[in-house]
């Protein structure tokens, strides 16, 4: 796996791990480390289309049972496209690469958005 996947995933996870928002959604991970590593391999699968087919299923599922509202998903998404933006300035030459990712990103957040009961009605 790309170095570079591996270390925005976990700086990711240490901000959204702490975050006042959405920390508490974390904390519920009992194994964080073993997380982590399946996260990435998850967008190192997706970033160089060796993914399985269906992938959306499991992807639902793990998001349904955390009971979200919509503003833990834009919480998501700031944190999320935050350290896109940081690794870029400090790595410009992956800027297509980070581009495509923030895409990918931006495609689960329709997926979830089109999911029936993904989120808790107001
Ligand atoms: C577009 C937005 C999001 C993407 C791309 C994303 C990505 C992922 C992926 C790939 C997994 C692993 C799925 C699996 O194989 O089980 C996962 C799990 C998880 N996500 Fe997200 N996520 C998003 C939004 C959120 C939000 C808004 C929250 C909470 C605030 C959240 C909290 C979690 C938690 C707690 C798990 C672990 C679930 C479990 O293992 O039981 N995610 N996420």
């Amino acid at each position: 796996m790309k170095k570079w996947i591996l270390q925005i995933t976990q700086d990711f996870y240490q901000e959204a791990l702490n975050d006042p928002l959405i920390g508490y959604q974390f904390r519920k991970i009992e194994d964080f480390d073993q997380h982590i590593q399946r996260i990435a391999q998850f967008w190192s699968h997706r970033l160089y289309h060796t993914a399985k087919p269906n992938p959306n299923v499991q992807f639902q599922q793990s998001h349904l049972k955390l009971n979200l509202n919509r503003g833990e998903l834009g919480r998501w998404l700031v944190l999320f496209e935050k350290q896109i933006q940081n690794y870029q300035e400090t790595h410009p030459e992956l800027k297509n690469e980070l581009n495509r990712w923030w895409q990918m990103v931006r495609d689960f957040e329709q997926v979830m958005l089109q999911t029936e009961g993904m989120f808790k009605s107001r």
